[in-house]
């Protein structure tokens, strides 16, 4: 009887610390995001840019898998504006995810929206953004997921791990370089630096001061987790003497490999380790641009962070870098992304999608409003539809309330008419149409997309995202793509798994993917200005039949249009 009691107030003992084992595994983390203007000065110059919390970048959020997220965003800002988790899969949840006008609309001055997600089966570098118009310019920070507690990394745990954000800077207000550029129909006028951790580096007049130092011990191995915030511009990354390995992309680990420089899309992360193994002195870190579209202006600087053995002071040693158009680098550099080990890649699909991608041009009669090439506006477009955004209300918030006229959904899943896409295109094929135009997903459908790049006006290094998922890259190739020799030299076996794809310049690359997140996703260039041209599509994944299959009802406080 008495050994009974005993058995039974153990058991008990056993099951409560099991619960709240599981409790500790599975925070809350709460954060407040204010939006406000801060007058900022780089380059010898001030000027009040857009920031979270006053900070510049923004506040880094930092959680484990598993765990829950909620963010309260009040809008103290003249802009509207919109929070955006990049790469967070959101499952049954685009509530949460952000796109303006996508899955939800602005929030407007003075009103807030508090963002409520989970993290699920997802660890590493991923990040946040705003969504709205060119804001993210300076509206941005990183979020950084760890193994939920008792998981380690599939690596020795490094000593440090530095946040390292990459970013543009102009030194006049985004907004006005956006409307100058909507306004006329011309390119917008390129950035003044690059950034690491929003500093351009002592190489800038004026900068000495704020460039961004870090030191460490002889010996000691770092993790620096690698964003490409910037607004326009993929970039190359490297540090002075240092080999780089490779440990994950897009906050997804790959199989591990050295290398001198990375190559980052706009959208997308690199995780790296750095083992502090060379003669105790100061070493640049540095960013420059990988720019591959044919005569087109870039901004050709180099920003620099400085890495600094334990008190030494010897003059940073600068990184050669790549030149700007070295294609072939960047080529090397994607071939040896590979998951660690064998995944389960579809390998029949339900749809086999074929998106031709690049610019497009608006003809129009010469005046202020006429200044692209030729008597042209600026677009750009998907499968021959240049996207315009609705502005009464969310694609989302149209889909769930069956709101009639703000979308269609005959986006053509193959090009309207063929060409040679990188060839020479001839100019009656450079106008699209513009449209809302969205693609219906059935709930686990096995989708492949290959998105080429085409060649009106110039081929250029497109980096495609898509919203709520994680893609395996397949296969990548120059030209056009070849549905009888292609597919054969797909990788199958441990493709990269990732949520923005760097398209090559004149080139193509496939990804496949399990429509297993109910909603509406966006798919677009991450560098904006091709967004605001109309480089974006959307995908309505419909509900399927069980409870985990559904989209979950609206928040109360989602914001109204
Ligand atoms: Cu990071 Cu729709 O983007």
């Amino acid at each position: 009887m008495e050994s009974n009691l005993v058995f039974i107030v153990g058991l008990l003992a056993i099951l409560l610390t099991l619960v709240s084992m599981t409790k500790a595994n599975e925070a809350t983390h709460y954060y407040e995001f204010n939006v406000q203007e801060q007058t900022v000065t780089r380059l010898c110059k001030s000027h009040q840019i857009l920031t979270v919390n006053g900070q510049f970048p923004g506040p880094i959020v930092e959680v484990r898998n598993g765990d829950a997220v909620t963010v309260k965003v009040t809008n103290k800002a003249r802009y509207n504006v919109t929070i955006h988790w990049h790469g967070l899969r959101q499952m049954q949840n685009p509530w949460a995810d952000g796109p303006e006008f996508v899955t939800q609309c602005p929030i407007r001055s003075g009103n807030s929206y508090t963002y409520r997600f989970i993290i699920q089966d997802q660890e590493g570098t991923l990040w946040w953004h705003a969504h709205s118009r060119w804001l993210r310019a300076t509206v941005y920070g990183a979020l950084i997921i760890h193994p939920k507690l008792g998981f380690s990394y599939p690596f020795p745990k490094p000593k440090l791990e530095l946040p390292i954000v990459l970013g543009e800077w102009w030194t006049r207000d985004i907004v006005s370089v956006m409307q100058q550029a909507l306004f006329s129909g011309a390119a917008p006028n390129i950035s003044d630096a690059l950034t690491i951790n929003g500093q351009p580096g002592d190489l800038f007049k004026c900068s000495q001061q704020g460039t961004v130092r870090y030191t460490v011990n002889p010996g000691d191995t770092v993790l620096l987790r690698v964003i490409n915030a910037a607004l326009n511009q993929q970039l190359f990354f490297t540090v002075a003497n240092h080999k780089l390995t490779v440990v994950a992309t897009d906050a997804v680990y790959t199989k591990p490999f050295a290398t001198d420089v990375i190559m980052v899309g706009p959208g997308q992360t690199t995780d790296v380790l750095l083992t502090a193994n060379q003669k105790p002195g100061r070493y640049y870190m540095a960013a420059r641009a990988y720019a591959s579209a044919r005569n087109a202006p870039f901004d050709n600087t180099t920003a620099t962070a400085i890495l600094e053995y334990k008190s030494a002071t010897s003059r940073p040693i600068l990184p050669p870098l790549p030149a700007y158009n070295d294609t072939n680098t960047v080529t090397a550099f994607s071939n040896q992304l590979k998951s660690p080990e064998k995944v389960n890649v579809p390998t029949k699909f339900d749809q086999s999608l074929f998106f031709a991608i690049g610019f497009g041009f608006f003809n129009c009669s010469p005046g202020p409003r006429c200044q692209g090439p030729n008597n042209t506006r600026f677009g750009a477009s998907m499968n021959n539809v240049s996207f315009v955004l609705p502005s009464r209300v969310s694609l989302l918030q149209a889909y769930t309330n069956k709101i009639p006229n703000i979308y269609t959904t005959d986006f053509p899943p193959t090009p309207p008419v063929k060409f040679d896409y990188t060839g020479s295109v001839p100019r009656g094929l450079w106008q699209p149409i513009r449209g809302t135009k969205l693609y219906n997903l059935k709930f686990g459908s096995n989708v492949q997309i290959v998105l080429q790049d085409t060649n009106i006006f110039t081929t250029e290094d497109h980096p495609v995202h898509l919203h709520g998922y994680h893609f395996y890259v397949v296969g990548q190739g120059f030209g056009n793509f070849n549905p009888s020799s292609d597919p054969a030299r797909f990788n199958l076996i441990d493709p990269p798994q990732r949520n923005t794809i760097d398209v090559p310049v004149g080139g193509w690359a496939a990804i496949r993917f399990v429509a297993d997140n109910p909603g509406v996703w966006l798919m677009h260039c991450h560098i904006d200005t091709h967004l605001a041209w109309g480089f974006a599509m959307a995908f309505i994944v419909e509900d399927g039949v069980g409870l985990s299959q559904k989209l979950l009802p609206p928040p109360s406080d989602l914001p109204r249009c």
